[in-house]
Formats: C-alpha cells, sequence, structure tokens
C-alpha cells in the first residue's frame, strides 16, 4: 500500500509591511541586501551600512544561491557617507543603471570585490587582483532600445528594472552621444511604423561609417514602412539598416550606405547585423591588452576559443598563428572575410557539446577562452587534463569563471592574477581576464 505523502503547499507569500533596516552588503545585482525575522531582503539603491525604511514582501526574489523576497525603499533614515546624488534623472526608472548613488570609490570596490567574493567562494582566496579597468562615461558604443507605441506617442529607452515597461530615455550618462542623439527622430519614425500597441526592439552600434540599426520585432515591415526607413537611413547618415521579425531569427536587409564595419587592429570586419561586439572601447582595449600582455611576444601556436567576430583573433596573429573556433555562422563568415593573409585559421564548432579535446589542445602554446554568461564547463575540463601551458580566460559572469577557474586549478593549473574590467558603468555587470600558467 502506497504510504500518503503530506502535501507541501508553498508558504503564502506576506502581505507588504513597512519596516525599517540596516543593509549590511550589496548584493551581486546591485540590490542592498537585509535581514528582517530570518528573511532576507532585497532592497533596491541602497549601500551597506545605511538605516532604511522599505516596504516588504514585494514577492521572492532570488540572487545567485541567495533567495528572499524583493523591497522597495521609501526612505533613507541614515545614509552612507558613500551616497551621492546620481548623475542622470532616469536613475530608479531607468533597468540600466542601479549603482549610480554609489560615489566612485565605493562603487570600485564593490565591483572588485564581487570578483573578490566569488574567487573566495571557490577557494581561490589570495589570487592577485589588478586594479580596476574603467570606462568612462558616454563610452558605450552599442545598446538595446525597447520601444513600444500607445496612441501617437512612443516611448523608447531602456526597459525598466524588473518590468517591460519602457523609461522613456531624454538623456543617457552612459551611452555614445551618437546613440543618444538617434532617439529622439527614431521615435518619429516608430510613430510611423509600429501600430497602436505595438513593441519592438532597436539594436544599435557605433560603426565606422556612421550608425547600424538593426530593428528587432516588428513581425512584419510593409512597402511603406520599408521605404520611411531607407528614407531615414538617408536622413540619419546610418551606415546601415536591418529588419529581425523576431529576436534570433534571420535579419533581412533595408538600406546599406556603406561603412557597417568595426576594426581590430588592421583588420577590417563587417558584422552580421545584431552581432555581439564588446560593449564600449575602453573595455575592449582593457579585455584585450589584457589577453595580449598574458600570452606575452611571440611567435605562439594559439587557439582562440569563443572568438566571435574575432576582436582577441587578430590582434593576437600578431604574436603568432591562431585558430578561431566560433558556434555563430555569422560571426565566423565575417571573421574569416577578414583573416585573409594573417597567420589565422578557422573553425565552426558548438564548445558547449563538442569542445576541443586534449589531444587537440595539446597542439597550441596558449589557449583564449571567451565564453557567453554560461561559462565553459565542458571546455575547462578538457583544458584541466591538457599540457597547454598558457590558458587566459575572458568573462562576462565571475561566477561561471570561478566555476571554470576551480576547474583549471583542480587540474593542476595556477591563476597567476585576475584583470577585473569595467565594461558596463553603473550597472551591477562585471567582466574580468584571468591568466593560468601550469
Ligand atoms: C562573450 S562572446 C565573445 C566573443 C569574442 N571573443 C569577443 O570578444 O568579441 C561569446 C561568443 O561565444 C559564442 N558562443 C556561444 N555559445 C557557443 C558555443 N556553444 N560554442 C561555440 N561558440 C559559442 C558566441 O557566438 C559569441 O561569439
Amino acid at each position: 500500500m502506497n504510504a500518503r505523502r503530506p502535501v507541501r503547499r508553498p508558504a503564502p507569500a506576506p502581505a507588504p509591511q513597512t519596516i525599517d533596516v540596516t543593509i549590511t552588503a550589496v548584493g551581486a545585482r546591485g540590490d542592498g541586501l537585509a535581514q528582517q525575522g530570518g528573511v532576507r531582503l532585497y532592497v533596491p539603491f541602497t549601500i551597506a551600512g545605511e538605516r532604511v525604511s522599505v516596504r516588504a514582501g514585494l514577492g521572492a526574489a532570488k540572487e545567485g544561491k541567495g533567495e528572499g523576497v524583493r523591497a522597495e525603499l521609501l526612505e533613507i533614515i541614515e545614509p552612507s557617507p558613500h551616497r551621492v546624488p546620481p548623475p542622470c534623472s532616469h536613475f530608479g526608472v531607468c533597468g540600466g543603471c542601479t549603482l549610480q548613488h554609489m560615489d566612485d570609490g565605493a562603487y570600485a570596490d564593490w565591483k572588485v570585490a564581487q570578483v573578490r567574493t566569488v574567487l573566495d567562494r571557490v577557494g581561490l582566496a589570495g589570487v592577485p587582483l589588478h586594479p580596476l579597468a574603467r570606462t568612462a562615461p558616454l563610452g558605450r558604443r552599442r545598446a538595446r532600445f525597447a520601444a513600444l507605441k500607445r496612441g501617437k506617442r512612443v516611448w523608447l529607452g531602456f526597459n525598466g528594472r524588473q518590468s517591460h515597461r519602457v523609461a522613456d530615455l531624454a538623456e543617457c550618462p552612459v551611452i555614445h552621444p551618437a546613440l543618444l542623439g538617434l532617439l529622439a527622430p527614431a521615435r518619429e519614425l516608430l510613430a510611423g511604423i509600429l501600430p497602436d500597441g505595438g513593441a519592438c526592439d532597436l539594436m544599435v552600434s557605433v560603426a565606422d561609417g556612421g550608425l547600424d540599426l538593426l530593428l528587432v520585432g516588428p513581425p512584419a515591415l510593409d512597402r511603406r514602412a520599408r521605404e520611411r526607413l531607407a528614407v531615414f537611413a538617408e536622413d540619419q547618415k546610418l551606415a546601415r539598416v536591418a529588419w529581425q521579425a523576431e529576436d534570433g531569427g534571420d535579419s533581412e536587409p533595408v538600406a546599406h550606405r556603406g561603412g557597417a564595419t568595426i576594426r581590430f587592429g588592421s583588420a577590417i570586419i563587417e558584422p552580421a547585423p545584431g552581432a555581439f561586439q564588446q560593449a564600449s572601447d575602453a573595455g575592449q582595449a582593457a579585455l584585450t591588452a589584457a589577453v595580449v600582455e598574458a600570452v606575452g611576444p611571440g611567435p605562439k601556436r594559439i587557439v582562440d576559443l569563443f572568438a566571435g567576430l574575432g576582436t582577441f583573433t587578430f590582434p593576437l596573429a600578431e604574436r603568432g598563428t591562431v585558430h578561431a573556433v566560433e558556434g555563430d555562422a555569422a560571426a565566423l563568415a565575417s571573421l574569416s572575410r577578414g583573416a585573409a593573409n594573417r597567420r589565422i585559421t578557422w573553425e565552426r564548432r558548438d564548445l558547449f557539446t563538442d569542445p576541443l579535446t586534449v589531444k587537440e589542445l595539446d597542439r597550441f602554446e596558449a589557449v583564449v577562452f571567451d565564453p557567453p554568461r554560461a561559462g565553459a564547463a565542458a571546455q575547462a575540463s578538457a583544458l584541466a587534463s591538457s599540457a597547454v601551458p598558457l590558458v587566459v580566460g575572458v568573462s562576462c559572469s565571475p561566477a561561471t569563471f570561478a566555476r571554470d577557474a576551480r576547474t583549471l586549478t583542480d587540474g593542476g593549473y595556477r591563476l597567476t592574477h585576475v584583470v577585473p574590467v569595467d565594461q558596463f558603468l553603473w550597472a551591477a555587470h562585471v567582466e574580468l581576464v584571468g591568466v593560468f600558467v601550469r
């Protein structure tokens, strides 16, 4: 006979209540953390040490492995000496920046501490950290904006915090002025293209010959809309305009005025519309400098894993032969067009399901890997058993980097140092380069 198991029902969500709490730390997503009756509260826009009044019980929140409830900041009772007026009028509404209320020293310390914390967690405390490489305001050269039309009005900007509401941007101290300058004319354009209630995204990046625009999401573009877009491209002197019916689908060219190219050293690359690129010149320069310096003078046999358009492939080809491995066909096609007459070979490969084997890895003197946020668990396992003397990891997710770093150190590598890079000013993201030797 089956024993009847008691049914476990989820505890009912507590009703919102107003309470005063002390912020003990700022967590990985940039929210202040507090404890109330054994429950962790996540309080946005606060700083460690502050005494604040909050409305708690707004729903479950999860950050890494910690769980708790979201709380709304009502009043700052005792402010931190590190609190400063945020430089942007959209702060708190726009989801783009969460840390503008900290002074610069506290902000930079917090970013470095994020890296230190995840390394400590995997038993790699004590690894030397270089000073944080910085990106100045107005330095972000690519952005994805959300647009929404209601009646005749178009809202265009970044999504709000944890919501699909669009913060209609009038200013932004983070993005390149050319990106901000496109928003007003783009609102007019979209008012004529989108139906009432219609939404789409605009992916815009600064290219050599002007802005490169990809419209994502309007499910159809009729002839009149295409003509308007083509006129818009002329009026705004855009390098290129393309349209993608749905996220991740194929894009269609709408206008191509030339100059939709970017440069990696002397290589000129034309990315597919919307292709991954580093978000700022300063961030890219810092990551590249750290990678190239770690690889050292050539000649060397180098493999660049998760190579994308070749951000590291081309500068590294000045130091030796480079084999670029990438899963995205369009990115690899762009890379290969720029690789003619250089010491570069390339290969399309899914490095999650089909990582380079130990035998393949052992042909190289240096491995660079720069995976997406999920990290490179399978590839790190193979690397851990390899004899490659130098491995350079680049990451946009310190947590998955730490996991992969532990795999490498368990396999006998030593993590010599980590360079933290702040490419997303005032956001909770941190990037890094870590150097492993054996
Ligand atoms: C963070 S980007 C880095 C690209 C390049 N290193 C750069 O700095 O511009 C990660 C790259 O990994 C690629 N990628 C994602 N999943 C992959 C997989 N399973 N196998 C191979 N490449 C993958 C993406 O297409 C993207 O180009």
